[in-house]
């Protein structure tokens, strides 16, 4: 079974996934949890290169190197994680590409959908949970996260953490609107509550909908 979780960078992605492991491994249930981008040493370098380069990358090249980095874990991890009957628990999938880089960068949804077919070998995960949260109170997070000592005001943010709200902004809406579409596999989660109240509402939907 494939569980992935999905949100805005500030979300608490990492921190369910924590205790999601540990509620399977009490259950019995083998599981392994992975993250995108990265995963296999070609795919953590590729990750590099996105995230820590100060280089500028176009959106298509964006594009390329995220779905690069998928085509590797997907091919030598996650399917023969699933063919030998692991769970295995994803921080983002391609629900990340279509919010990031297509409703937040603008490229084609159509072109998207393809590129997204080729790097996933058409896989598809069994439930995805978004964490929802405005994306105000995610750069908060994250400023006190990196103890960034501001008290958080939009209109005292620069140009570039003014682009960075509003490219959230975009992505956040990009998520709902990709919900909306495809509700069957979603579940939402309010993102606000306090973490183990997530927890419960998680583990609760595994237990209704596939007796986890
Ligand atoms: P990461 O540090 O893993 O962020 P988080 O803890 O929020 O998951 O960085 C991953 C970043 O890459 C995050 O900003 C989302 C972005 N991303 C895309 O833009 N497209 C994608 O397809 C994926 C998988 C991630």
């Amino acid at each position: 079974m494939l569980i992935t979780f999905e949100g805005i960078d500030g979300a608490g992605k990492s921190t369910q996934i924590k205790k999601l492991t540990g509620y399977l491994s009490g259950r019995g249930i083998e599981s392994l949890s992975l993250r995108e981008p990265g995963g296999t040493e070609t795919a953590e370098k590729i990750r590099r290169l996105l995230l820590d380069s100060s280089d500028e990358i176009t959106p298509l090249g964006e594009l390329l190197l995220f779905s690069a980095s998928r085509a590797e874990l997907v091919q030598r991890i996650i399917i023969p994680a699933l063919a030998e009957g692991k769970t295995v628990i994803l921080d983002r999938f391609f629900d990340s590409t279509t919010a990031y880089q297509g409703y937040g960068r603008g490229l084609d949804l159509e072109m998207l959908r393809s590129v997204i077919a080729i790097s996933t070998c058409g896989l598809q995960p069994d439930i995805t949970f978004f964490l929802d949260l405005d994306p105000e109170t995610a750069l908060k997070r994250k400023f006190s996260e990196k103890s960034i000592p501001i008290a958080f005001d939009p209109n005292e943010l620069d140009r570039m953490e003014r682009s960075g709200l509003d490219f959230y902004r975009k992505v956040r809406s990009g998520y709902i609107e990709t919900i909306r579409h495809e509700t069957g596999r979603f579940a939402c989660i309010d993102a606000l509550e306090a973490p183990d109240e997530i927890h419960r509402r998680i583990t609760g939907v595994l237990e209704n909908r596939f007796n986890l």
